[in-house]
């Protein structure tokens, strides 16, 4: 059974997708690039890029070789420019002309950029603990749940790894296949777990630039972080975690 599963790491995988009958292929509108928000959902606008005025300027030599897994965390508060500056870095428009066509600050297979953010916000200066999610169309936020103690749904999301709720603020991914299937078909689950990778890894080394720290976690529940979040767990699906925080 194991030798079955590890084929969809495989470009084999491809062999078996009749490219003519896709969503694409057939003609089919593609799937909105981000997921519409609730209209009377309260939205809040982040600092764009070329207004932060206390991101440092660190090299990218020195975040590579600075980075590694970060579970413990300052009490201190980011704040929202660090917040704006983290979501840019993982997910925002690469810039206003390349929004148009749905560039982002990460690669992704055929540009499809399957993915959603949420964040679970329990120290970020000017936010309330709530759940919410990033709009990288609008770069802003818009509230999407609050929840009575959200560091312990959060923990018992990540299978009781408690730096997941003890964070400044928990990232959490989603995948939508859909936008995938639509150009790739059964070929698309490779590309939405490499697509995700480069995510964290932007996110890792954002960190590093404003002195905070991050932990990649695969090692979650999947029903339970689909419940916290209220997805059918079908269409839309917990995918990945990463607790934020200053460095401890
Ligand atoms: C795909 C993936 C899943 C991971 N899941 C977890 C996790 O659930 N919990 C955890 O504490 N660390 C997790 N990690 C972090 C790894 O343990 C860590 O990257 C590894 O030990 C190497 O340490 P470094 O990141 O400091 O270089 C994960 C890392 C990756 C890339």
């Amino acid at each position: 059974m194991v030798e079955n599963f590890k084929d969809f790491l495989k470009d084999s995988i491809r062999k078996t997708v009749d490219f003519s009958l896709t969503a694409q292929s057939r003609g089919l509108e593609p799937p909105p690039i981000q997921k519409p928000p609730n209209p009377k959902a309260i939205r809040i606008d982040l600092i764009k890029p070329g207004e932060w005025k206390t991101i440092p300027e660190v090299s990218i030599e020195k975040a590579i070789a600075e980075r590694k897994s970060r579970r413990h965390y300052k009490e201190e508060a980011l704040s929202l420019e660090e917040l704006s500056f983290l979501l840019w870095a993982t997910q925002g428009m690469r810039d206003e002309r390349a929004a148009r066509y749905n560039f982002r600050t990460v690669p992704s297979a055929g540009c499809r950029h399957a993915l959603e953010t949420y964040i679970a916000v329990f120290r970020v200066e000017g936010l309330s603990n709530a759940i919410y999610r990033y709009l990288p169309l609008n770069h802003q936020l818009v509230e999407y749940i609050e929840r009575e103690n959200l560091e312990n749904l959060i923990s018992k999301a990540a299978f009781g790894q408690s730096f997941a709720g003890k964070s400044a603020v928990t990232f959490i991914w989603t995948a939508l296949p859909e936008r995938m299937e639509w150009r790739y078909a059964q070929a698309s689950y490779k590309v939405i777990a490499l697509d995700v990778g480069h995510v964290c890894q932007n996110l890792y080394l954002a960190c590093e630039v404003i002195g905070a720290g991050t932990c990649a976690i695969a090692a979650y529940d999947q029903e339970y972080a689909d419940h916290v979040l209220e997805l059918d767990g079908e269409k839309e699906f917990t995918i990945y975690m990463a607790p934020v925080g200053k460095k401890g």
